[in-house]
């Protein structure tokens, strides 16, 4: 049966086909938003024994319930269980929803919708696993050699081509192959060295500790000085040692949705191409300097790490408004984030970090600052092409994580999702057996830590 039940809905694991998309390894579907289903489909699951299904049958009878179609096979994820897939047509959806809440309650406790006309019923596609980022490139929303005419590029066509040169090796780049070596000019050289220069002398003053700590094991390690502009590969690589954070050449501009998933592997989508040397302190979008000066240190701090994945983990399958206050939030903190430190305020955010001019201007009584609070950063409007008239301020990055981690547990999803950094995959915790396995992993690190204090008293 299980052959059939794949052909029903759209061939093998990978395929989209039919206007419904199937993720790996788990039993949600997504539908195309408008799409009309004649019928509705779903699968629950009994355990094997005599008269269950016959139980089963009886509540769709009772409700009035036309079964159009029912298929059975043994279950993928609990042994000694049957999962039954059924087809009911439209008309029967109210009564539906009573007996699958009987199904839940009275016999199975294993019930999935696969398609239905109800918007809230749809989860938004989501990676499972690392090498599913390589859709992205795919879907991005602009191509990185596409300039607006207001760009400082716009009408140089060597600026131009070199754009596409970069936008290309970033849309053939799969996932476990090395970032291609990029030799830069004399010019992008220069340009580099300026705002290198120039920031340097802010960042003792102005950047939080996390920063300066790793700055200077980025100049030791990964070629981090005024006349070379860093590798992605070797940055990507020292990253990997640090936090398990790696970097990954993006093409142009991704959703909010594909760029903060991203997050939750410890992927980091980074530009590989520079400003235009015209306006050395001036770019209308992330450029290698931005990602290099602003981003990268910050990802090799662990607790950082884990804050900007919390982030990443909470957009998984989110609906769309909650995407756009994570987008929110990811841009008050990741970008333009500042944080207690002692008596003193600092910057953490990429987009303070790169740019000489708004790194002093945050610190100084112009800008409102207020407490970070998810609940109402995800709120606050912002400008992107002038500097922030309203910044937030944590207390610590470990405070900031268990804030959006409480804020993500308000998002509303029909799963949790935890990363494995073992298989680099994302586990929905919706059945018994990915919580055992949760569980064997909490008990046997749990022994570890018990361990380790017993020998330190
Ligand atoms: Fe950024």
């Amino acid at each position: 049966m299980d052959a059939a039940l794949e052909k029903d809905h759209g061939g093998s694991e990978t395929a989209e086909e039919g206007g419904s998309r199937k993720r790996r390894g788990s039993m949600y579907l997504e539908e195309e938003i408008g799409r009309k289903s004649e019928v509705i489909s779903c699968i629950f699951s009994l355990n094997e024994e005599v008269g269950a299904l016959a139980k089963a049958l009886r509540l769709f009878e009772e409700k009035g319930i036309n079964l159009t179609h029912i298929e059975s096979r043994p279950s993928r994820t609990n042994t000694g269980q049957y999962e039954f897939f059924i087809n009911v047509d439209t008309s029967c959806s109210q009564a539906l929803d009573e007996v699958i809440d009987s199904l839940r309650t009275e016999i199975s406790g294993h019930v999935h919708e696969l398609s239905r006309n109800k918007e809230k019923d749809t989860v938004p596609w989501f990676p499972n696993d690392i090498q599913d980022l390589d859709r992205f490139a795919n879907q991005i929303l602009s191509y990185g050699s596409e300039l607006d005419s207001d760009h400082p590029g716009f009408t140089d066509q060597v600026y131009r081509l070199r754009r596409k040169e970069f936008a290309d090796i970033a849309y053939n780049y799969r996932h476990g192959q090395p970032i291609p070596r990029v030799e830069y000019t004399e010019d992008e050289k220069a340009t580099w060295g300026k705002v290198f220069r120039e920031l340097k002398t802010l960042y003792p003053t102005h950047a939080c500790r996390e920063h300066n700590r790793v700055f200077p094991l980025l100049e030791k390690y990964c070629g981090y000085k005024e006349d070379n502009i860093p590798q992605l590969e070797d940055v990507s690589r020292f990253l990997q040692s640090c936090t398990g954070f790696r970097l990954r050449p993006v093409a142009g501009l991704l959703s909010s949705r594909d760029f903060l998933a991203g997050l939750a592997f410890r992927v980091f989508h980074s530009t590989q191409y520079i400003r235009h040397s015209s306006r050395p302190t001036y770019t209308p979008e992330p450029d290698v300097c931005h990602e290099l000066l602003g981003h990268v240190p910050l990802f090799a701090d662990s607790s950082f790490a884990q804050f900007s994945q919390e982030i990443g983990l909470a957009s998984l399958g989110a609906p769309d408004e909650y995407i756009e206050k994570l987008a929110t939030v990811y841009w008050f903190t990741v970008e333009f984030g500042l944080c207690n430190q002692g008596s003193e305020i600092r910057a953490f955010g990429a987009g303070l970090l790169s740019s000489f001019g708004e790194l002093q201007y945050c610190l100084t009584d112009k800008p409102k600052i207020l407490p970070f609070d998810p609940d109402k950063t995800c709120l606050q409007k912002y400008p992107i092409t002038e500097y922030q008239p309203v910044y937030f301020v944590a207390d610590s990055f470990e405070n900031a994580k268990e804030k959006v981690r409480k804020f993500a547990a308000t998002i509303p999803k029909p799963f949790s999702v935890r990363y494995n950094p073992y298989t680099q995959s994302v586990e929905v915790l919706d059945d018994t057996k990915q919580l055992t396995n949760l569980a064997d992993c909490i008990s046997s690190e749990m022994g570890k830590l018990c361990e380790a204090l017993r020998k330190l008293q």
